[in-house]
């Protein structure tokens, strides 16, 4: 398969985004005991408000959801809320009222329900009649990563540029290998990596990289033929890992170092430091946490010396 710069105009455009939001937050429990995790907060902005956005700003006009039980209200968020739209309108709190309507304004969205826990790669190929033959990302919607250009920008370049599917990668300690998939590939062009097989979570030492795929890809529609003759795992769930092997050993496959800072929100940590990174970002919020981040570091200073 050909790797080099084809800048081929007949490649179909990227239109669709289906981001997965059916997992049960087992991480951040107790708070997605009934709270979806994709709608708790960066900041003041539901979590899949801000991928959703990046999407938009990638120029996707289409997200669709793969939902499950108790997921309404991401549904809900994203539709217009006539009676607080109503109560902001008589209480002539414009500002709030453009806030909340332009959510409803964002993008087109469509919901799949993902009727069994079956893993991340059912969980795609549950778009398939929804995405019909067409090039799409997927966003995993714990994955928040700040960057400019955006990396679904990014990997939707790459994609015009070469013509194949593309797996976002970044380096991981070898500690850590084990909680993603890991690519092997030759590097042949900065950043570029032809991936030859992803394996998903090896125990480390067990791999000759530490190249992690994160939570953005960009397939070809043929994605979902690997797809359904995907077997299930030991532990009963078709890998999208998997699937994304073969279509690297019999099609292509692009790893694609991006650029950016990436929160893994679907963990405590994470989802803390994204919600300081964030902040810091603020115009409105950015300079107080920083004086209360300085503050608290000067203490903690002071009780090691003491
Ligand atoms: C999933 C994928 C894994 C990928 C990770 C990125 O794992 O299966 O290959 O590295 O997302 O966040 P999960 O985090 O759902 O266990």
């Amino acid at each position: 398969m050909e790797f080099r710069d084809k800048r081929n105009p007949n490649h179909k455009p990227v239109r669709k985004a289906v981001i997965p939001v059916a997992g049960l937050g087992t991480r951040l429990l107790p708070i997605t005991k009934s709270v979806p995790k994709e709608l708790l907060p960066v900041v003041d902005v539901p979590a899949i408000q801000v991928v959703v956005e990046e999407c938009v700003h990638a120029g996707i006009e289409e997200v669709i959801f793969i939902t499950g039980r108790g997921k309404g209200g991401i549904e809900d968020h994203f539709d217009y809320n006539f009676e607080l739209e109503k109560i902001l309108e008589q209480r002539g709190k414009t500002e709030e009222l453009e806030r909340v309507r332009a959510i409803s304004q964002l993008i087109r969205t469509i919901s799949v329900r993902q009727k069994k826990p079956l893993g991340l790669g059912h969980a795609v190929l549950c778009a398939r009649d929804v995405v019909e033959d067409e090039p799409f990302v997927v966003v995993l919607p714990d994955d928040l990563i700040s960057s400019e250009p955006s990396v679904t920008t990014q990997l939707i370049e790459v994609y015009e540029k070469y013509g194949q599917g593309v797996v976002s990668t970044m380096p991981v300690p070898d500690e850590e290998v084990s909680r993603y998939g890991i690519i092997t590939g030759e590097n042949w062009a900065p950043s570029l990596h032809r991936v030859r097989t992803i394996v998903e979570k090896p125990e480390p030492g067990m791999t000759p990289s530490n190249l992690a795929v994160i939570g953005r890809y960009l397939l070809p529609p043929e994605i979902f033929d690997f797809l359904e003759d995907q077997e299930p795992d030991e532990s009963g769930e078709i890998q999208l890992t998997d699937a994304l092997s073969k279509l690297a050993r019999e099609r292509a496959l692009v790893g694609y170092e991006f650029t950016g800072r990436r929160h893994d929100i679907g963990d405590k940590l994470g989802f803390l430091t994204a919600n300081i990174a964030y902040g810091l970002n603020r115009p409105d919020l950015g300079p107080e946490v920083l004086s209360y981040l300085r503050k608290k570091v000067a203490e903690a200073d002071e009780a090691e010396e003491s």
